[in-house]
């Protein structure tokens, strides 16, 4: 009897479980912001250019509903820039114009900022290329929005820390990233400069291993004289840019053909799904090289890659033992409580665990593991990527002194729990950091 009665209540539980989660999940979704957090922050009026299909408010200011011509005779006066930039672009210079109205539409009242299924309408192929990369999954660009805000550190974080989160993930949400407005230039979007505004800094410092290797360089030399208005494809260009690496033959995708991705978590680079991924990345670069020199060079990123977790398992080892033997100091449940709150506080180390945690609210210790894995060890994978071999020692230096430290620091977290066993000194004062900066005694309502 006790034995059906469990059999019949399992399954209800279970399924009441599920329903309240997709409720949960709709109910969080529900709020001023958007995505998963929706509830826990709100938007400025800014994120209605980033984000337009989510917050754009049009303009009331001016009434009436106009003809292109008009548009154009007005903003003449209002935004000469914007003016004179369309009618240089093929949109401007085309037998049939794409004018403002198309874009924005014809009532003042109610314009709308183009998202990507504006530019469908009529780049068909783009945009369906654009569309299909989701099933690549994260990081990609199309899901680039949805992976910032579904991102905890985004609510929890001070807007004044995280407004940019939206600016560059806004590749996802409209189509003026790499082709600037109002040129839409597609030569512009060509050249590396079109990526590193948001392709650089500590954790992506594609820009700056770019520019340090062979390709990078000759493109500073002699990229001046390229011909632009050429498409990417072998036989055009004689060294390699970020999109005829990323985006060969025009294809709107990025993540195509990646394999190690953001660099964050270890890969097999020999199942039978990588390597299809691998032949990819080989045809490519035997439009200027040697297939077996270049299957070659992207072994020793392989290479690379396994002496640089080689470094950070060792690290995580050093943290897990610390955490096991309580001696992480401020443990989790000692320290300020995230503002989205978390039932269970602990420690969260490396990829698996958790990573948003890993950004703010740790011990030294803990941040000292964060800055190698997440700045140290991706500058020394994109440097082996790109071709920066400056970058790569630089990077597996800074990798074994911090290695070293986090070691260092662990017999002193070990000496320090033993002098407080013996008396000879008191515990840390726990309360002091429960009130630091992003706590929810001090959050600003984001
Ligand atoms: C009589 C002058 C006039 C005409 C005609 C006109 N605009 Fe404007 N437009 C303005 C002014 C002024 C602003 C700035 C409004 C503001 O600051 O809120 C503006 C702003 C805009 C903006 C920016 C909105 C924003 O939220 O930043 C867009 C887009 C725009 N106009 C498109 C158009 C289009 C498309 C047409 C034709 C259908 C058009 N305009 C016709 C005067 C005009
Ligand atoms: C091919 C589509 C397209 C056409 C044609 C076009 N725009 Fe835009 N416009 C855009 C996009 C994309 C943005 C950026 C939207 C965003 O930031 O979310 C924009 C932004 C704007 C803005 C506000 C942002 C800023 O830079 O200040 C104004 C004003 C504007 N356009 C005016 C015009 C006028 C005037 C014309 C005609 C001369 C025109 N646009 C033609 C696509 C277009
Ligand atoms: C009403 C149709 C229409 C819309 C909407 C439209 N375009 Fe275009 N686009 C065109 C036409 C037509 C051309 C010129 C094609 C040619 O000359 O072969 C063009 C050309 C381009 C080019 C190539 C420029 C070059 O240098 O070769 C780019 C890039 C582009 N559009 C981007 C966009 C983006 C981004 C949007 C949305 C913000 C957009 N377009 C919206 C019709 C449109
Ligand atoms: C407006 C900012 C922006 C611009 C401009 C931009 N990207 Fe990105 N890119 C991103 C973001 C954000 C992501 C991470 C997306 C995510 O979180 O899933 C990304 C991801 C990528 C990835 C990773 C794909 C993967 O599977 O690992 C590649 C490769 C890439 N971009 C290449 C380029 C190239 C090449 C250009 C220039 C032609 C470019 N990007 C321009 C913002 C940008
Ligand atoms: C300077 C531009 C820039 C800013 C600012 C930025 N990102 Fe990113 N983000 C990127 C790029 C580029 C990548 C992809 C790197 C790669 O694949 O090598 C990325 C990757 C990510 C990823 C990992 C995607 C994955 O699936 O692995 C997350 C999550 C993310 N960003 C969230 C955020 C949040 C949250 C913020 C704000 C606190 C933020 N980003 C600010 C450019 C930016
Ligand atoms: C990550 C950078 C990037 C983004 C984002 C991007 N483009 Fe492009 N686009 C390029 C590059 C690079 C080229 C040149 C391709 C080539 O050489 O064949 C290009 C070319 C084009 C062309 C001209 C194609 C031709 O053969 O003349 C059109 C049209 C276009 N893009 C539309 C779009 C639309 C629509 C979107 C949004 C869905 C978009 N682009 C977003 C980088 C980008
Ligand atoms: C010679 C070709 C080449 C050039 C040029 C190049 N990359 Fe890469 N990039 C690679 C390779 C190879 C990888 C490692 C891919 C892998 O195994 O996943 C990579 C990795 C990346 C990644 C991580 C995601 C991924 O695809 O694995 C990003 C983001 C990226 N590159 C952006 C850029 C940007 C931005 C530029 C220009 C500043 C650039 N790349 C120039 C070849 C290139
Ligand atoms: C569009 C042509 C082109 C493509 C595509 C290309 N490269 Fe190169 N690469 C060059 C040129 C040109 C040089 C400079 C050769 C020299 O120094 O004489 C170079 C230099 C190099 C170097 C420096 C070592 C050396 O022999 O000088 C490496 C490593 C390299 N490329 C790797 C790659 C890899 C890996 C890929 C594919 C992910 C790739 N390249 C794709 C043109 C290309």
């Amino acid at each position: 009897m006790r034995y059906r009665l469990k059999l019949i209540a399992l399954p209800i539980v279970a399924l009441l479980a599920v329903s309240a989660g997709f409720v949960y999940v709709h109910w969080s979704k529900g709020g001023t912001g958007a995505g998963l957090y929706s509830r826990h922050w709100s938007p400025d009026p800014v994120q209605g250019y980033w984000d337009p299909e989510n917050f754009y408010q049009s303009t009331e200011i001016v009434e009436g509903i106009f003809e292109a011509e008009l548009c154009v005779q007005c903003h003449e006066g209002i935004t000469p820039g914007i003016v004179a930039d369309w009618r240089a672009s093929r949109h401007a210079l085309n037998i049939d114009p794409v004018s403002c109205n198309d874009c924005h539409g014809s009532d003042h009242q109610q314009l709308r900022l183009p998202t990507p299924e504006v530019c469908g309408k009529c780049h068909g192929k783009q945009h369906g290329e654009f569309q299909d990369e989701a099933r690549y999954g994260f990081p990609s660009h199309v899901l680039a929005m949805e992976r910032a805000l579904d991102a905890p550190h985004f609510a929890d974080k001070p807007k004044a820390e995280v407004q940019s989160c939206v600016q560059c993930h806004s590749v996802a949400t409209k189509c003026d990233s790499c082709h600037t407005r109002h040129r839409f230039d597609a030569a512009e979007a060509r050249r590396p400069e079109a990526c590193v505004t948001c392709h650089s800094g500590p954790p992506h410092p594609d820009d700056e291993t770019y520019f340090a290797s062979a390709h990078g360089q000759l493109y500073r030399a002699e990229g001046s004289d390229w011909d632009w208005s050429k498409p990417l494809i072998k036989g055009n260009y004689k060294a390699p840019t970020c999109a005829y690496c990323h985006m060969d033959g025009g294809r709107h995708q990025v993540a195509h053909k990646s394999l190690w991705k953001f660099g964050l978590r270890e890969i097999n680079p020999h199942t039978s799904k990588n390597q299809v991924l691998r032949k990819r990345w080989i045809k490519l670069c035997s439009d200027c090289h040697e297939e077996s020199k270049a299957a070659q060079w992207l072994t020793d990123l392989d290479q690379e890659r396994k002496q640089a977790w080689k470094k950070l398992y060792k690290a995580e080892a050093v943290l897990k033992d610390l955490r096991s033997e309580e001696l992480l100091r401020p443990a989790a449940d000692e320290r300020p409580p995230y503002p989205m709150g978390s039932l269970w506080q602990r420690e969260r180390i490396g990829f698996f665990e958790g990573q948003a945690s890993a950004f703010y609210n740790v011990s030294a210790i803990e941040r000292d593991y964060f800055e190698m894995w997440y700045f140290e060890n991706l500058g020394a994978y994109k440097s082996a990527a790109h071709g920066s071999m400056a970058g790569i020692k630089s990077g597996h230096d800074k990798m074994a002194a911090s290695l070293d430290r986090i070691e260092t620091k662990a017999k002193e977290l070990r000496n320090l729990f033993e002098a407080e066993q013996k008396g000879e000194i008191a515990p840390a004062p726990s309360e002091l950091w429960m009130k630091g900066a992003y706590t929810d005694y001090n959050r600003d309502h984001n």
